[in-house]
């Protein structure tokens, strides 16, 4: 089983290889907390997350080891796992940084505000609700066994109890996207291949320019960090399972069985927009959504996509509460937001619905002896 250091340049867990499971939590911080208590947090949190990615017990003495007239210290169940690709990482939310009008600047963070940290805009079909929408730390857990997932974040929402609580969280059982050339391709619950594009670490000035925050980008403490978005996409997945398998085919620009594009090729063929059927039509349509999420349709822009797929049960009309866990990891915001707005037109609109949405900025790798985000401070 593998463990991923957790000290480095960059937090891991995003251009880690992607892991099958997920948790992830978003968290609102308790009205009572401070600064200091907020420092507080942060550094148990850290001090956590080292040792639960190393395959350690939440601290020594863990579950069973402690008195027998005190809880235990951790809550038990990954007694016995190993660390199983765990990645834990951290983000920041625009709550944080106070309304702007100082008054509320609990954490007296406010002149440290990344500009570009803004709540996202509205988009063109969002159907978002509250409860699943927002929150003012998040913690990415993915690790390749969902117990040792939803155990890290079982034991990091117990460390943070009086100072933060839980708003809103999402499992996730199959990634949708691989981050490195050695990955298969994963799929999609439309079924199809999901990750071929996508910035992969291996494309090492790719990562750097599309997604780490650089030490000349604004502002100097998230430097090495990156910007998060996270949006639960519902897919109406019984109309799509009615929809024509050449129509799903034009509606994603790709085949379901290869993954490669309808321009043709094989899977790792770089679509050819321009390429005409028999009849004069684009073979790839303008409104598939390759199309309108290539570089191409969007100044150069590309982003580190590493999303899951869920089903939560179903709804009171017996439909699956499936979808896509869509997890987005860019330089700046306006990557996502340039892309977002670009599927407007997307022909695959019909069979989503955005339900859930949050932005974080997440800080840079953490040194040994530091706790997450300290430079902010
Ligand atoms: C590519 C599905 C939402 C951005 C793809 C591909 C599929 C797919 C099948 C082709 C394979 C690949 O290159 O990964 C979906 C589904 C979605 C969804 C089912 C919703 C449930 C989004 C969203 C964004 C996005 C919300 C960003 C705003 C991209 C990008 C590519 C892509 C950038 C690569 C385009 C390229 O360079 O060829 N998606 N996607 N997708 N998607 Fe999505």
């Amino acid at each position: 089983s593998r463990a991923y250091a957790f000290h480095g340049a960059h937090q891991a867990g995003i251009t880690t290889p992607a892991q099958d499971r997920l948790h992830f939590a978003a968290f609102d911080t308790d009205a009572s907390l401070d600064r200091d208590g907020l420092i507080g947090l942060l550094t148990d949190w850290t001090n956590a997350a080292a040792r639960l990615t190393q395959g350690l017990e939440v601290e020594e003495g863990g579950a069973v080891g402690g008195s027998d007239y005190a809880p235990p210290a951790d809550t038990g169940e990954a007694q016995g796992l190993p660390a199983s690709g765990l990645t834990i990482t951290f983000g920041f939310g625009s709550g944080l940084f106070g309304a702007g009008d100082g008054a509320s600047d609990r954490f007296g963070l406010a002149a440290r505000r990344p500009p570009l940290l803004e709540p996202l805009p509205r988009f063109q079909g969002d159907a978002l609700v509250p409860e699943l929408t927002g929150g003012d730390l998040c913690i990415q857990a993915c690790a390749d066994d969902p117990q040792v997932a939803v155990h890290a974040i079982r034991n990091l929402s117990r460390i943070a109890f009086g100072r933060a609580t839980l708003r809103w969280s999402q499992l996730g059982f199959g990634r949708t996207s691989s981050t490195s050339t050695a990955q298969a391709t994963p799929r999609n619950l439309f079924g199809f291949k999901d990750g071929t594009a996508n910035v992969k670490s291996e494309e090492q000035a790719a990562v750097d320019e599309h997604v780490w925050v650089a030490a000349s980008d604004e502002p100097a403490w998230l430097a090495g960090g990156s910007y998060l978005v996270a949006r639960r996409i519902r897919m109406i997945i019984e109309n799509w399972d009615r929809v024509q398998l050449g129509e799903q085919e034009q509606l994603v620009g790709r085949s379901k069985g290869a993954g490669a594009p309808l321009s043709g090729g094989t899977e790792f063929t770089e679509p050819d927009f321009s390429a005409e059927g028999p009849t004069g039509a684009p073979l790839i349509a303008p409104t598939a959504h390759v199309a309108l999420a290539h570089p191409s349709a969007n100044g150069g822009t590309r982003m580190l996509r590493r999303g899951y797929n869920f089903v939560d049960g179903n709804d009171a009309l017996g439909r699956l509460d499936a979808g896509l866990f869509f997890l987005s990891y860019q330089r700046s915001p306006q990557q996502f937001i340039d892309v977002q707005r670009s599927l407007a037109a997307d022909g695959l609109n019909e069979y989503l619905r955005h339900v859930g949405s949050a932005i974080f900025a997440v800080p840079g790798g953490i040194a040994e002896g530091e706790f997450v985000g300290q430079a902010l401070f």
